[in-house]
């Protein structure tokens, strides 16, 4: 839509120029650090950092409603950096030029309504948001947009050149990673680490297919995590985990597109994510934050943070009484939720930290935590999908920590809850192969049910002649092998001749 047709009041504000002051801040000694170089971890005490805008109260000069309608508006806009994460400019990378954002279709990804069904099976209202409708098909690309159109600003400055990025990844950051980079090569090349046998075999064609270099690595992500941390400390790489503050501020998008589809109304939803490495709960819980502290929501959501028994040291944390709480990681066991399947989060001190100040700010409880069976999650991602959805393992995990929190009171009725299905289907189909084959039972401890097994029926006419590659059938031989399958296939159906 043309400038000219949207109201005056907020035209001037439409397309945001570079403003603000970012810097790093240390979660843990409070110093802020320049932003000028790419920095993970706090110099002075080890921590992981924050990005901030000192100058965040500029936005506080702008009424809730009025930004409201900016967002609203931009939704209309045609330029290709306002279409992704970047409608939240002011929010996610205000001194990032428009000219420098890298922008592949990401974000605004479908927000679902389940079928009455399956709303009535789950006990609530409920919407999934299809983050596996990204470009790598994860909601890894809102921070490896944000952390490329930062490097991107970088080598834009000759501030840098020839960048190395690496990442350690159970499959959805290496592909996003390397899809990103692979836009500004030559000035961009990736090397990502992968636990070998733990990703998917999509997955691992992903930075393959983009050109990455690939190590698959023996062990869990964890390990793969420690060697991409050393190489970041020792040399000059440009690390792409969420440890890399960019990725969270992106990342936040997933919270202001979900106040935006609920026309801001957030009181009643009950946002539910699976844990990992953490990142996407610290970036949900941020995003909403910074939305009350500018009045364009009012009320902060509820937080329902979802982990598999297989892979738990968040949910083990926040079941401890609060005075005794000590974060241990975990040894972490084979899960369905593979990408998820991490003992030792690196976002851990910022979710710590920002589970307190969500609570605070909300005045209640609002960050819950909960734990589900594998069994759980195979059962309820096979049934969403038999429902029209396309959830991934961990869409599937979502629905089983809805259930969880439904019984425990975290959620009620009265909630509406927005499930995050945090990549596609396709890409953990492989777990659905061996639930229908019956082969996921040993290292996960999962039982086929008969009701959702579905296999292909193989239709092959006895007696006749079948078609054969390159050899077709024609004349009597088609006729008839034609004739028997279609008879086959209405016998299978139970049809009546009509
Ligand atoms: N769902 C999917 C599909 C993921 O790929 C991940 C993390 C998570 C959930 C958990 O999110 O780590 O932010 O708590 N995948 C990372 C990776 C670790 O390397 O792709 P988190």
């Amino acid at each position: 839509m043309n400038l000219e047709y949207l109201p005056r009041k907020i035209r001037d504000n439409l397309i945001p120029a570079p403003a603000g002051n970012m810097c790093y801040y240390c979660l843990e000694c409070g110093q802020r650090f320049d932003i000028h170089r790419l920095l993970y971890t706090c110099p002075d005490c080890g921590q992981v950092l924050m990005l901030e805008d000192t100058d965040f109260q500029r936005l506080k000069n702008i009424d809730g409603k009025t930004w409201r309608e900016i967002f609203d508006a931009r939704q209309m806009l045609k330029l290709p950096a306002l279409r992704g994460i970047y409608r939240f400019h002011e929010f996610i990378g205000p001194i990032i030029p428009l000219e420098a954002v890298v922008y592949l279709g990401e974000g605004h990804t479908p927000v679902i309504e389940a079928s009455s069904q399956l709303q009535a099976m789950a006990g609530c209202r409920l919407f999934y948001k299809n983050d596996g409708q990204n470009p790598s098909a994860s909601f890894k690309d809102r921070g490896m947009a944000s952390a490329l159109s930062y490097i991107n600003y970088l080598l834009r400055q000759g501030k840098m050149e020839n960048v190395l990025a690496v990442c350690a990844s159970t499959g959805d950051t290496s592909a996003a990673a390397a899809l990103y980079s692979a836009y500004l090569q030559p000035a961009v090349r990736t090397a990502v680490l992968l636990p070998e046998g733990k990703v998917t075999s999509q997955q691992l064609a992903q930075p393959l297919g983009s050109g990455a270099k690939v190590f698959e690595i023996p062990g869990v992500f964890d390990d793969c995590m420690k060697i991409v941390e050393v190489l970041s400390e020792r040399y000059n790489v440009a690390l792409l985990n969420s440890k890399n503050a960019w990725r969270i501020l992106g990342q936040e998008s997933y919270s202001y597109e979900i106040a935006q589809a609920f026309d801001y109304r957030t009181a009643d939803l009950a946002v539910v994510v699976p844990v990992g490495n953490a990142g996407n709960i610290t970036a949900v819980m941020n995003g909403f934050l910074k939305f009350l502290e500018t009045g364009i929501i009012d009320a902060l959501p509820k937080i329902i943070g979802v982990q598999s028994m297989h892979a738990d040291p968040v949910v083990r944390y926040y079941n401890t009484p609060a005075g005794k709480r000590k974060f241990k990681p975990v040894t972490v066991k084979p899960s369905v939720a593979q990408a998820a399947m991490i003992g030792n989060p690196v976002s851990m001190p910022r979710v710590i930290r920002l589970v307190d100040k969500y609570n605070d700010m909300a005045g209640r409880q609002r960050v819950f935590f909960v734990e589900v069976t594998e069994q759980k999650i195979m059962d309820w991602q096979l049934t969403a999908n038999r429902h029209g959805h396309i959830a991934c393992t961990h869409g599937g995990e979502c629905l089983a920590g809805l259930q969880e929190a439904l019984a425990r009171a975290m959620v009620t009725e009265d909630d509406t809850a927005v499930l995050d299905s945090t990549a596609h289907a396709l890409k953990f189909v492989g777990f659905q192969d061996m639930y229908f084959q019956g082969q996921l039972q040993r290292s996960f401890n999962v039982v086929s049910k008969p009701e959702l097994i579905n296999l292909p029926v193989k239709i092959r006419p006895g007696g006749l002649k079948l078609p054969q590659p390159g050899e077709p059938l024609t004349g009597r031989d088609l006729e008839r092998f034609v004739q028997a399958s279609a008879e086959t296939v209405a016998l299978q159906l139970n049809l009546k001749k009509g």
